[in-house]
């Protein structure tokens, strides 16, 4: 993907975008390792009011350019400082949670506009972000969502990304989950998740055992990432629906031009 907090190269993919140095993220596959310094993880606070103000100076509320704009996001834009600075200035590890990335768009339009997906469901949103999938589930109904990234910064952009939806904080957790045996949910989403090899194969071998274990649905939104179309998961798809990207979401992501949602049949 490719952030370009103003330095351009921020993302796994060949996108171009918000500057951040995600070079990095492309090679480390997503900060896998998140930061040393940042005081929450796994389930706790998402309210830190140093942080909070960071995110709050350093982000625009935006709802264009995207496929949902019913949904309010805070998000890095050109109207942030960051946007134009240089990387090494940037003080965390690569924000992805301030980009909302094509698959994630296309997932969230997928249950705004089908609600009988998610309504009533338990639902993981897998590598969450700016939290906009797990915004949109519960916009459409679910009754229990978990939004999970690795990321603790993502835990309290998502929990800002909520309250500007009007909507309760929804429950976090910053810990890396593929490791261990999947819990029983209803439906699994993961938008954009698959932009590096290893991770990519570390999803394969959790989401058949999620679907094998519990008869999880697992839903993917991916605008044709390499490491995704190349990858042997894609014998195990049904193609749901794919989007036509809106202007702006293309030019910040090096021409891909659609986002598609898949239903993982293993
Ligand atoms: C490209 S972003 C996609 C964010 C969001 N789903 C979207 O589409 O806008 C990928 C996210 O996955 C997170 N991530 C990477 N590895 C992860 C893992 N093993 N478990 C949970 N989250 C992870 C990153 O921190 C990042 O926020």
């Amino acid at each position: 993907m490719a952030l370009s907090l103003g330095w351009r190269v921020f993302a796994p993919f060949p996108m171009s975008h918000c500057g951040v140095s995600l070079k990095a993220m492309r090679s480390s596959g997503l900060a896998l390792s998140p930061w040393g310094r940042c005081p929450w993880r796994g389930t706790g606070s998402f309210s830190d009011p140093e942080m909070k103000a960071f995110l709050e100076e350093n982000t625009e509320v935006t709802n264009r350019g995207s496929l949902t704009p019913e949904i309010q996001l805070r998000l890095l834009t050109p109207r942030c400082k960051f946007w134009w600075e240089r990387a090494d200035l940037w003080p965390h590890s690569n924000p992805y949670w301030a980009i909302y990335w094509p698959g994630g768009q296309a997932l969230s339009r997928y249950l705004l506009d089908n609600p009988d997906v998610v309504r009533g469901k338990s639902v993981l949103d897998l590598g969450s972000g700016c939290g906009a999938t797990a915004i949109a589930a519960k916009m459409s109904g679910a009754s229990r969502i978990l939004a999970n990234d690795i990321d603790p910064i993502a835990g309290m952009a998502i929990t800002l990304n909520c309250e500007l939806n009007q909507l309760n904080p929804l429950p976090i957790l910053t810990k890396n989950i593929l490791d261990l045996e999947p819990d029983k949910w209803d439906l699994v989403v993961l938008g954009d998740m698959f932009y590096d090899e290893d991770l990519a194969d570390g999803l394969y071998q959790w989401l058949k055992n999620c679907f094998w274990t519990h008869r999880t649905r697992v839903l993917i939104g991916d605008p044709g990432r390499p490491q995704f179309s190349g990858h042997s998961i894609q014998h195990q798809l049904r193609k749901v629906v794919e989007y036509s990207l809106p202007e702006p979401t293309r030019r910040e992501n090096n021409g891909l031009t659609t986002s598609t949602v898949w239903d993982f049949q293993p």
